[in-house]
């Protein structure tokens, strides 16, 4: 009988190795990145890259992101220009991506980026991660490794219970550390938008840049995959709560009342948004063994890594899709 559960690797120099020869193989993995687990696959493989979305349930319509070691890499695969190379040597690498012009020879096949003529390009600061593209030695397609529309997973055990044995190895490295997917920006002519808050908050990119033009002007380009619901845990979430309702699980939020979960009793955004996916993770397990049907979440401040926590937060909450 085939086992139930993927087998789970150890960080070191044998597991890195493994894992790397499975990519090569064409087979998928879902590694630790600095944000969150990512199923891994050969972005240059047709066939390893249908499996990603086949996985997920993904829509094809919706593009991945490929991870690379170095710049040198990044910049065989999409065109560079000034902003994007500030950008690059300010936060690369780390929990950045940017959707730039592709370069269409260099070898990553189009499903990639779902036909778009820009690709979306990432160096993790993870080390596991970065020994992994090292010893692979190609771009690697990486999504979160959740089924399409549920909570980003930022542990091994997360992947093991959306996945199973979807995949075909897990490399745990333990929890990771930011908890919150990639600031995803694109630059059109010399101007940066941001298409989905992450690990780096706007402010700090702002810094470097100046105003974000998705801050004073509608945006042309939009990251197809943001679609309403997604983050979705199975119990219906509130969220601004003033957390009054008692038959629903309570995600609290600096100091307060007893609550069932706290992304921070001290109030900070950091280790919230490190702890956001888990705690959601929780919740809905706690929902499902209590016969709780909602879960209510504190009011997050809309500033920093508050507003990644706030957009996942949204879009948990969102109306759901009628199921298929
Ligand atoms: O932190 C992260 O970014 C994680 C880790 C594993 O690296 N990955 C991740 O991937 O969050 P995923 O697939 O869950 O989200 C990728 C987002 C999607 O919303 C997709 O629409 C957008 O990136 N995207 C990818 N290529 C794009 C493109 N060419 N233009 C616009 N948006 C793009
Ligand atoms: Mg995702």
């Amino acid at each position: 009988m085939p086992p139930s559960q993927p087998q789970i690797l150890n960080p070191d120099e044998d597991g890195i190795a493994y894992a790397a020869d499975l990519l090569k193989d064409g087979a998928m993995v879902a590694i630790p990145t600095e944000t969150v687990y990512g199923l891994a696959a050969d972005a240059t493989n047709a066939e390893a890259v249908a499996e990603i979305y086949k996985a997920k349930g993904r829509p094809s319509v919706n593009p991945l992101i490929v991870h690379v070691a170095d710049l040198a890499a990044a910049e065989h695969l999409a065109f560079f220009g000034p902003e994007a190379r500030d950008l690059a040597g300010a936060f690369w690498p780390g929990p950045l991506t940017l959707v730039l012009p592709k370069v269409v020879a260099a070898g990553v096949v189009p499903e990639v980026s779902a036909g778009l003529s820009t690709l979306a390009v990432r160096i993790p600061a993870h080390p596991v991660a970065h020994a992994i593209l090292r010893a692979v030695g190609r771009p690697i397609a990486a999504p979160s490794a959740n089924l399409s529309g549920q909570v980003s997973p930022t542990t091994a055990a997360h992947v093991a219970a959306g996945l199973g044995r979807k995949v075909a190895a897990i490399l745990d490295a333990g929890p990771t550390d930011v908890g919150v997917e990639s600031t995803i920006l694109t630059v059109d002519d010399g101007r940066v938008s941001v298409l989905r808050d992450g690990g780096i908050p706007r402010e700090a990119i702002a810094a470097m840049t100046g105003p974000l033009a998705s801050d004073t002007m509608p945006a042309k380009v939009t990251a197809p995959g943001q679609m309403t619901s997604h983050y979705a845990p199975n119990a219906q979430l509130d969220i601004n709560s003033p957390l009054q309702d008692t038959d629903a699980v309570q995600i609290g939020f600096g100091a307060g009342p007893e609550v069932d979960f706290s992304l921070s009793r001290d109030g900070n955004l950091v280790e919230a948004a490190a702890r956001l996916f888990a705690v959601l993770h929780a919740a809905d397990a706690l929902a499902r063994e209590t016969g709780r049907a909602r879960i209510s979440v504190a009011k997050i401040p809309e500033k920093g890594l508050g507003r990644a926590i706030n957009d996942r937060l949204r879009r948990a909450a969102a109306p759901r899709p009628d199921p298929l």
